[in-house]
């Protein structure tokens, strides 16, 4: 299972490499503004700085802000042609759509993004996308079952054999990541801080210092 890391952060990012935890990065442009960064120029020299860290590994989707099909192409084809790593990402719409065909044939590859039905997502495989974000966390904030999206997508994606992969997005806790590992998803996109917590059990805590305990009340 893949992670990536949904920030633009770039302390975050080497901190994950660090861990071997970067398989690729997603932003949006909420994550975009969260960051010190004033102006296109900048966001641009920022997406390059997270391509560059990701060397051998996957790549890193950055969204559009156009929402017409022309803009959406103009402002796609510039976001890919900065860093052979970078994924047009892309909001599910009618315009969307197209744009997403148009680049399947161009071979530029396309995240699409905002997927809260299956419907959606079947409409984002048709199309040709490279990978498709159902947003888990954001559909149980409202009290639908963001995991049985996800299920509901691989089932009928692995039925028809699409190339799409599944990028389980909107990420909360630990367990939607344990769920999804569960049932094969491709990758998960996070945020550092719910990965991290992978690593926490008391017992481990407890056993590590009783260990050390007992070594020490002998060897000196
Ligand atoms: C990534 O593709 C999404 O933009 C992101 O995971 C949304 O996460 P949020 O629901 O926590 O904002």
């Amino acid at each position: 299972m893949k992670f990536f890391i949904d920030t633009a952060n770039l302390e975050e990012l080497y901190k994950a490499k660090s861990l071997g935890l970067l398989n690729g990065v997603t932003t949006n442009p909420s994550l975009i503004s969260k960051e010190s960064i004033f102006s296109k120029k900048e966001i641009e020299n920022h997406y390059i700085s997270i391509c560059n860290l990701l060397e051998n590994e996957e790549d890193l989707s950055a969204e559009v802000i156009s929402t017409n099909y022309d803009d959406i192409i103009k402002e796609g084809k510039k976001l890919s042609f900065l860093h052979s790593k970078i994924v047009v990402k892309i909001p599910i719409n009618e315009d969307g759509i197209k744009a997403i065909k148009y680049f399947y044939k161009k071979k530029i590859k396309t995240n699409c993004t905002l997927i809260f039905s299956t419907g959606q997502a079947i409409l984002a495989a048709k199309a040709g996308a490279n990978y498709v974000s159902p947003f888990m966390g954001r559909l149980d904030d409202i009290s639908h079952n963001g995991l049985n999206l996800i299920k509901e997508i691989k089932n009928i994606y692995d039925k028809y054999s699409f190339n799409t992969k599944i990028l389980a997005a909107s990420i909360r806790s630990p367990l939607h990541i344990i769920e999804c590992a569960k049932i094969g998803i491709y990758a998960i996109t996070s945020p550092l801080n719910v990965i991290l917590s992978l690593f926490n059990h008391p017992l481990t805590n407890i056993g590590l210092e009783k260990f050390l305990k007992d070594y020490k009340n002998k060897i000196h």
